[in-house]
């Protein structure tokens, strides 16, 4: 695997290739990120696998995790290479902002002030400005992107749709530990005690695909309560639950009691702090 820290060098050795593959990532990788550059080889038929790394200053809040975000570069490159990616990407700040960034990609406040966007504002304008940016560096053909950031996932696609980037989209599984932890970065913050008691969030989850897969739920009352409910058992476990709540695939809007009848086009969406930790999970009913 060749490591690239630069945009020239990088289109120059992409340049000839008909078809790129790519998988941005902002490092300190887990086999979540591995399956989704194994899932471009798989796709590749031949063509260069393409990761980044690069850790998006413009997406983090004042308050959030920005400098201690890991940083475990050399381990990232003998495992990327080990997945089979052919080339990383991984400029500096100096390379992908050599100015302040002050054109920026803002996606509809409708997808992105929502859920995620409510919590964290700006999170979705930096995601985009950097995907923006990153997929000028890279030219790919395809792209590669977790469902475990699913509203992110989302508002990517629309972005692409809307600019008519002539990028292929292609969502990957969430890898999970034994316990049914999505496996994250963020996971390497929790004591052992919260460790404990991090599959709790996606134990919920699954609570809530069920009641929902039965059809008990058929009002929008009725999930109202649920979400209330979960939120509590949440919390009563020591969580600080910022939301759990059941919303249509198809726009993250909240259903109506029609499309409860209609229990696969849903997606149940979570997030909580354990400690300083912040988790998401969501689940596709
Ligand atoms: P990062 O959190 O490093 O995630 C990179 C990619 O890996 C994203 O597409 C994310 O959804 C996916 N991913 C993370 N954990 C996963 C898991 N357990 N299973 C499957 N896929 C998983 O997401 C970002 O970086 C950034 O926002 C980025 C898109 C790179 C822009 O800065």
């Amino acid at each position: 695997m060749q490591v690239i820290p630069n945009i020239s060098d990088l289109r120059q050795a992409l340049q000839a290739s008909p078809r790129t593959l790519f998988v941005p990532t902002m490092g300190n990788l887990h086999e979540g990120h591995l399956n989704l550059v194994r899932q471009a080889v798989a796709a590749a038929n031949g063509g260069p696998v393409v990761a980044s790394i690069f850790i998006n200053r413009l997406q983090f809040g004042p308050n959030e995790d920005f400098d201690r975000y890991p940083r475990t570069f050399e381990r990232d490159c003998e495992m990327l290479a080990g997945a089979g990616c052919d080339y990383l990407f991984a400029p500096d700040e100096a390379e992908l902002y050599p100015q302040p960034q002050v054109f920026k990609v803002q996606p509809p406040a409708e997808l992105a002030d929502i859920l995620e966007g409510q919590f964290r504002p700006g999170f979705f304008t930096g995601v985009c400005t950097v995907v923006m940016k990153l997929f000028q560096c890279v030219q790919p053909d395809v792209a590669v992107f977790g469902k475990k950031d699913y509203q992110q996932l989302m508002v990517l696609r629309q972005m692409v749709r809307q600019f008519a980037l002539p990028v292929e989209m292609l969502a990957g599984e969430t890898t999970r530990a034994d316990d049914g932890l999505a496996l994250s970065s963020r996971n390497g913050y929790l004591s052992a005690a919260e460790r404990a008691e991090a599959p709790e969030l996606n134990r919920l989850l699954r609570h809530i695909q069920s009641a929902l897969r039965s059809g008990a739920l058929n009002s929008e009352a009725a999930v109202q309560q649920l979400e209330l409910q979960a939120q509590a058992a949440l919390a009563a476990h020591g969580w600080a639950p910022d939301y759990i709540c059941v919303r249509r695939r198809v726009d993250l809007q909240e259903p109506s009691a029609q499309d409860l009848t209609q229990p696969d086009e849903l997606v149940v969406l979570a997030a909580a702090r354990l400690g300083s930790t912040r988790l998401i999970d969501n689940i596709e009913v």
